[in-house]
This record gives structure tokens, C-alpha cells and sequence, in this order.
């Protein structure tokens, strides 16, 4: 099997390949890869979320992976319900171990979602290559309520590729913003020259 890495991460083709690649790094995750990076992008788009001060209710964490948004959630005192949501059962048993999360839900969010009533939703680094394009919008705008407020980070090198601007412009949605982030701090260039500068946008809305 491939070394789980990003670069073999970026060039995932289809829900399988995800799960494979995923199943062999959910154990490593967070102590290699996020830590080894100096991996940022939750926490900015957890501070971006409660910036935009969130109805209350049930948040959905898509694309949870280890937990490691929600960590960031529950670190600046975001005290609500938080479900995970994720394709690789591995990834999500490691967030579960956490004791952040309502429910893990293992669904693919490009599909109709077994789950639904959200009043915020949340993702970090699961829209990017290889992963998540703008075909899980309809879902998770079923998922959510009118209103709930969405922020999640799209990695600026599929932000053109993918269409995610003329997508967005075209959602029942209202408020849309966007901020530019560093998606890795300093550490990361010694472990990963090639994708130490990569950034991504933390984009937020309200459904309408
Ligand atoms: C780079 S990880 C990010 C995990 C976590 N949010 C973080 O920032 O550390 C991407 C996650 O998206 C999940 N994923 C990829 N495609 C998915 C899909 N179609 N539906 C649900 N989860 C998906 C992967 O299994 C993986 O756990």
C-alpha cells in the first residue's frame, strides 16, 4: 500500500480509494501528519465559524477525520452538539476516542445524508484535490436547517479547477463570504517543502 501522505492524498480517485488510504493513516494522523505540519486549517475554520456567531443547535463536522475541528471547536468553548461525519470508519473510530462528538456517521457526503436538522456546519481540509468537490453542496444543504450557518475551507489550488465560485453564486444561500488562509504553519517546511505554502479559503453562508 502507498505511504499515506499528501501528495498521495491529492491524487485519491473515488470513494474507495479515500477509505484505503485513509484506513491506513487514521492511526498517524494527528501525531504525524498534523503535527508534523504544523496543521492549522482547523482551527482557523472553527474560529471562522464562531466568528460568524452560529444559531444554536446540532453542528455537523463533515469530513471529520480524527476529530480535529471539533477539538478546535470545543477548545474555544464551543460547548453544543457536534456530529462526525466521514467515509473511512478508521478515521472516525480515532475521532471517537476523543469524546468530542453526538455521533460519528459513516456516509459519503456526495450522496443523500442519512441525517438532517443542522444548524451549522463545518469542514476543514475536505475540500481539496482528490476529495470532496462542489456535488456534496445539494446534501448538505438538505441537511441543514434555514438559516444554519456553513463555514468550510476549499483548498485554493481546486478553487477554479472545481468551480466552487460559480457553484456557490448559484446556492439558495445568503451572507457568502470568504477568507484566505494559511493552511500549514512554520514547521511544515521542513517536512514538506512542496506543500508547506498551500492555502485555502474558508468560505461561510447562512441557507436561506
Ligand atoms: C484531509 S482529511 C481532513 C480531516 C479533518 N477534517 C482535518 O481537518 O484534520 C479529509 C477527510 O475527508 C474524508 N472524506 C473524503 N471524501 C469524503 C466523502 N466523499 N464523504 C465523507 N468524507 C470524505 C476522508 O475520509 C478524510 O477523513
Amino acid at each position: 500500500m502507498e505511504k499515506p501522505d499528501l501528495s498521495n492524498a491529492y491524487a485519491l480517485s473515488g470513494a474507495e480509494d479515500i477509505r484505503r488510504l485513509y484506513a491506513g493513516w487514521a492511526d498517524s494522523y494527528d501525531a504525524d501528519f498534523a503535527q508534523g505540519m504544523d496543521y492549522r486549517l482547523p482551527a482557523e475554520v472553527a474560529a471562522a465559524f464562531l466568528r460568524h456567531a452560529p444559531p444554536a443547535g446540532p453542528v455537523l463536522d463533515v469530513g471529520a477525520g480524527t476529530g480535529l475541528l471539533t477539538q478546535a471547536l470545543r477548545a474555544l468553548g464551543h460547548a453544543g452538539p457536534v456530529d462526525a461525519l466521514d467515509l473511512s470508519a478508521e478515521m472516525l473510530a480515532r475521532a471517537g476516542t476523543k469524546g468530542l462528538y453526538r455521533a460519528l456517521i459513516a456516509a459519503d457526503v456526495t450522496k443523500p445524508l442519512p441525517c438532517k436538522g443542522y444548524a451549522g456546519i463545518v469542514s476543514s481540509g475536505t475540500f481539496t484535490h482528490g476529495h470532496v468537490g462542489t456535488e456534496a453542496f445539494g446534501p448538505l444543504l438538505d441537511a441543514a436547517l434555514p438559516g444554519a450557518l456553513f463555514a468550510l475551507s476549499v483548498n485554493q489550488g481546486v478553487w477554479d479547477s472545481l468551480g466552487f465560485g460559480p457553484a456557490l453564486a448559484a446556492l439558495p444561500v445568503t451572507g457568502l463570504d470568504r477568507a484566505e488562509v494559511a493552511i500549514y504553519g512554520q514547521r511544515a517546511a521542513r517536512k514538506d517543502p512542496l506543500h508547506a505554502a498551500d492555502r485555502a479559503l474558508i468560505v461561510t453562508f447562512r441557507k436561506a
